[in-house]
């Protein structure tokens, strides 16, 4: 039997943070990577760099065992592991759909002359079909022992799941090229294979698109209520009482047919126009050309938000105080990577109110990307003296606001409600005027 290989994770984002930290509590022996001297110093005082439920308690309890430590000297993790797993990050490329490629050929050209002996490379990043084809041929160029193999090993893991998705993960796609690189991957994941996941081994293509097709499918079906909500709008419909209808039919199902702002985040919008992008490349753009309405859908909520703002608002937004609920992508997350909350605060802005944000989380990051916006450090400073509330994240903290306590804040009781998770009977009854996306 394979011995427990030792890892190292080059890239400590959100993904190989995680990731670094949730082997360890697997039990192995773990180096973290990453050019960026910042995380690094975090990461070794113990500070997890980003909002993630459960991660700094695990950072914690590991930092001093001596299996997980930090580095920026590749050399080091080289000599270190002998399984490497490359997490850095794949955005969207600027002013383009295409995903840029920048940080994993760079990863890979530094890691690769390293590589003193027989060590299995594993991309774990979000790439186009191709990519790892390509990433082979560096390490064939650049590595000098024999022997050294790439495996490519998607991760589905979600913001503010991350440490359960990573533990518990649904499945597991191991792409190999032979029986050598399938059986390291096979010891690196032994704890989470033993505990029942489902490992499916295929090629190299098959394990790139697997990640996008899946982040595909979910922003569709997010897009297919959404687009419900329009035909609500027009009927006098409740799309969340129609997404409850057909979500009891086990083929369609009622996970992710929450309607609302739409999806926003550093995987989903980017992801598929980074496949509209490589699709054309490979000549086979009307196979995906549907995700281009996905992505109007999408968008179109967010003007469809600012419309009702504007309705309640009788028209202009000028001169007006709007508290803005919520800045993150979603709750449970720090991040504001496309975030819908955070476009609509900034739009609304542009329009002349004076936007109070209120983020349990996210106020820091939201403030490096949207400066011009007022932030508060709690959600009864957002409220005070409100003509409009616009409730963009759904933040347990919003779910749970009593309609009749909060109404003595708020100079006009006026709330767009762009996550649908409040009840609207009880807030019209405390004398709300109540709009939301597809309900009337
Ligand atoms: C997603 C995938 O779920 C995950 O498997 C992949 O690895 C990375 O991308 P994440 O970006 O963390 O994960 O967020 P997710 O929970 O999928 O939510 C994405 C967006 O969709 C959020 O903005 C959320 O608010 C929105 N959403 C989700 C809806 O608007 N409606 C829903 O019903 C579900």
């Amino acid at each position: 039997m394979t011995q427990r290989p030792r890892l190292s994770v080059i890239g400590t984002g959100y993904l190989g943070a995680t990731h670094a930290v949730c082997m360890v509590e697997l039990g192995f022996e773990v180096i973290g990577v990453d050019v960026d001297h910042a995380k690094i110093d975090s990461l070794r005082a113990g500070r997890i760099p980003f909002f993630e439920p459960g991660l700094p308690e695990l950072l914690a309890k590991h930092m001093n065992s001596g299996a997980l430590r930090f580095t920026t000297d590749y050399a080091e993790a080289a000599e270190f592991a002998d399984v490497h797993f490359i997490c850095v990050g794949t955005p969207q490329k600027q002013g383009q759909y295409a995903a840029d490629l920048t940080y994993v050929e760079s990863a890979f050209r530094t890691l690769a002359p390293h590589l003193k002996r027989r060590t299995l490379v594993v991309g774990k990043s979000t790439v186009p079909a191709g990519t790892a084809v390509q990433m082979e041929q560096v390490l064939t160029e650049l590595a000098p022992a024999d022997g050294v193999e790439l495996a490519w090993n998607p991760e589905f893991l979600r913001e503010g799941f991350a440490v359960e998705d990573t533990l518990r993960p649904d499945r597991l796609v191991f792409g190999v090229h032979s029986d050598w690189a399938e059986q390291q991957l096979r010891a690196a994941f032994a704890p989470v294979i033993e505990s029942g996941t489902p490992v499916i081994v295929t090629d190299f293509a098959t394990a790139e698109l697997v990640k996008v097709a899946a982040n595909s499918f979910l922003a569709t079906k997010i897009s297919f209520i959404n687009a419900m909500a329009e035909v609500c709008e027009a009927t006098g419909a409740d799309v969340t009482q129609l997404a409850d209808a057909i979500g009891h039919d086990a083929r369609i199902g009622r996970r992710f047919l929450n309607a609302g702002l739409g999806f926003g985040g550093g995987c989903l919008p980017k992801d598929i126009r980074a496949f509209i992008a490589r699709a054309g490349e490979l000549g086979v753009d009307q196979a995906v050309s549907f995700l281009r309405d996905v992505d109007e859908i999408n968008l179109r909520r967010r003007a469809r938000t600012l419309e009702l703002g504007l309705d309640l608002l009788d028209g202009s937004y000028r001169g007006t105080r709007v508290a803005v609920l919520g800045a993150a992508f979603k709750p449970n997350s720090d991040d504001v990577r496309d975030s819908p909350a955070l476009d609509v605060a900034a739009a609304v802005g542009r329009r002349g109110a004076d936007v109070v944000v209120f983020d349990p989380e996210a106020n820091e990051t939201a403030r490096k990307h949207a400066p011009e916006l007022n932030y508060v450090g709690s959600l009864n400073e957002a409220l005070t003296g409100a003509d409009l509330v616009m409730l963009l994240t759904e933040w347990q903290e919003f779910r749970n606001m009593d309609p009749q306590a909060v109404s003595s804040l708020v100079r006009h009781q006026n709330i767009v409600d762009g996550r649908n998770v409040l009840v609207p009977a009880q807030w019209r009854d405390a004398g709300w005027h109540y709009r939301a996306l597809g309900r009337p």
